[in-house]
């Protein structure tokens, strides 16, 4: 039977990041600890869902704050149950269908440059996406007057 508590370089070593980013990550209050009575941190074995889902967060871009709010609707002193997980996941639906949709219109402008290597400031969507001032004309529009 495995231990209900596993010590911080147990968790790394289960979720594959350093000590030190455990460490990061509650003092951001992402996750939590017990400590021993030696001040030694001790973490309950679900800690590692939540740093699983911490890390994928991140890997969509999501920022640490936005993750903290998301993980404060899930309970803090026990592991959250299939549907609470499951609601959770729900959530993230609209920012991940956002973030898929930026990233097809960056692939899709890419697409024109491939072989080009120009870095125009007047004609590529990658260098300049959605140039308002192009419709000014040329020259500095957004200069501060003389006077
Ligand atoms: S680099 Fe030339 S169009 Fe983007």
């Amino acid at each position: 039977m495995e231990p209900e508590y596993l010590t911080i370089s147990e968790t790394a070593r289960r979720a594959g990041i350093k000590a030190s980013a455990l460490r990061f990550y509650e003092d951001l209050g992402l996750i939590t600890s017990e400590r021993t009575a030696g001040g030694q941190r001790r973490y309950a074995r679900d800690v590692l869902r939540r740093v699983s889902f911490i890390r994928a967060a991140q890997e969509v871009g999501l920022h640490l704050r936005e993750i903290n709010e998301s993980l404060r609707t899930l309970p803090a002193e026990r592991a959250p149950t299939k549907e609470e997980w499951e609601a959770f996941a729900q959530s993230w639906r609209p920012r991940l269908d956002h973030q898929i949709r930026t990233l097809e219109g960056i692939r899709d402008r890419l697409a024109g440059c491939i072989g080009c290597g120009c870095q125009s400031l007047e004609s590529c969507q990658i260098f300049n996406p959605g140039d308002t001032a192009a419709d000014l004309g040329p020259g500095a529009h957004f200069l501060v007057g003389d006077g």
